[in-house]
């Protein structure tokens, strides 16, 4: 396949005024997402929680994209539609996170290593098969004391760097996910040197294997000190670290940038990816958007608690979370607009 359907792909995800929302949590995730809000994990719930989503009146206008998980491209609502129809039928492209989860990496305590490279061509052909057109794989670095190692960045940005080729080849965007995680008592400037130099190896990687950038979506943490840290940051030093991380280690032909949220809550990622767009928007070289998964989800999971009679409110929660995103990824976003719209 010639590399133009994936720009225009790319190019599609990455729509003016428009996001992508991570709804593939694996089983493990989603488990524990529902124990905290009460709600029993069985394969039914899981497809009334996804069905809830991507019924969702408006989602069309909101997202550009919608990452799912292997079980959820099998699912259909209760009248039978097949949840990629819902989503494609609504004007979102329906794409699938693909890698197996990260799991200990041998000879690197305290360090990760994302699985899923085996078969992962017959997969590919598979989804691809299934209409998906884009896919995600998300590698974790852990900063902690000595870490992280060489080694870990090196094994999985070359594990990114051959999914995203694999994907390609395939004829489906790859969104390449190297997370620096929040947990942690480091500062922004440590966030700061480790996430470029995880991203600078990533690029490297990637025109190692071949990639054609302009058909790639980075998805990015933002620059913030960690969870534990003693010092916090303004809003405005976190959009200024995560701009210039990104200018320094990111290519001008990446097709765009969208924001993992981490563990911020719903506000904290908004108000970041706005203050973003007010100060930089016209000096980037990319589109920056969000891709965020806790942070769109968590208060509609909240208040749908399981329960059929809050599907509709539960939608209108979800919808605005989307709505004030989209404003953010503008720079139209304002704090005062959190009471207009929850
Ligand atoms: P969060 O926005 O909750 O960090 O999730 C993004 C994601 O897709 C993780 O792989």
């Amino acid at each position: 396949m010639g590399a133009q359907p994936l720009i225009d792909t790319a190019k599609a995800l990455m729509a003016e005024g428009k996001g992508l929302l991570a709804m593939d949590e694996s089983m493990g995730t989603i488990s524990s997402r529902f124990e905290k809000e009460g709600i029993t994990n069985t394969v039914e719930n899981r497809r009334a929680y996804r069905e809830l989503i991507v019924t969702t009146p408006g989602i069309g206008d909101c997202l550009s994209g919608a990452i799912l998980f292997d079980e959820t491209v099998h699912q259909s609502t209760k009248d039978g539609i097949p949840f990629i129809e819902v989503l494609e039928r609504a004007g979102v492209i329906p794409g699938i996170k693909v890698d197996e989860g990260a799991v200990d990496m041998a000879g690197f305590p305290g360090e990760k290593i994302t699985r899923g490279l085996d078969n992962l061509r017959e997969r590919l052909a598979e989804y691809r098969g299934m209409r998906l057109r884009f896919a995600k794989w998300r590698a974790v670095i852990t900063i902690g004391k000595g870490i992280p190692s060489e080694g870990c960045i090196h094994a999985n940005t070359h594990a990114l760097a051959r999914y995203a080729a694999l994907c390609q080849e395939a004829g489906i965007v790859p969104i390449v996910e190297p997370e620096v995680l929040m947990e942690g008592d480091h500062d922004l400037e440590t966030c700061f040197t480790v996430t470029q130099s995880v991203q600078r190896a990533l690029f490297v990687q990637l025109e190692d294997q071949r990639v054609d950038l302009r058909g790639l979506i980075l998805k990015p943490n933002m620059i913030l000190p960690g969870l534990e840290s003693a010092t916090q940051a303004s809003t405005d030093e976190v959009a200024r670290a995560t701009v210039l991380c990104l200018l320094g280690a990111v290519p001008q032909a990446v097709a765009g940038v969208a924001f993992l949220s981490g563990g911020q809550s719903p506000q904290m990622a908004t108000e970041h990816l706005n203050a973003m767009h007010v100060q930089y928007g016209k000096l980037l070289p990319w589109p920056l958007t969000f891709s965020f998964s806790r942070a769109i989800q968590d208060p509609e999971l909240h208040f749908w608690k399981g329960k059929p009679e809050n599907v509709k409110e539960a939608q209108q929660i979800l919808h605005n979370r989307m709505l004030l995103n989209d404003l953010a990824r503008k720079g139209e976003y304002t704090p005062e607009l959190e009471k207009e719209y929850v």
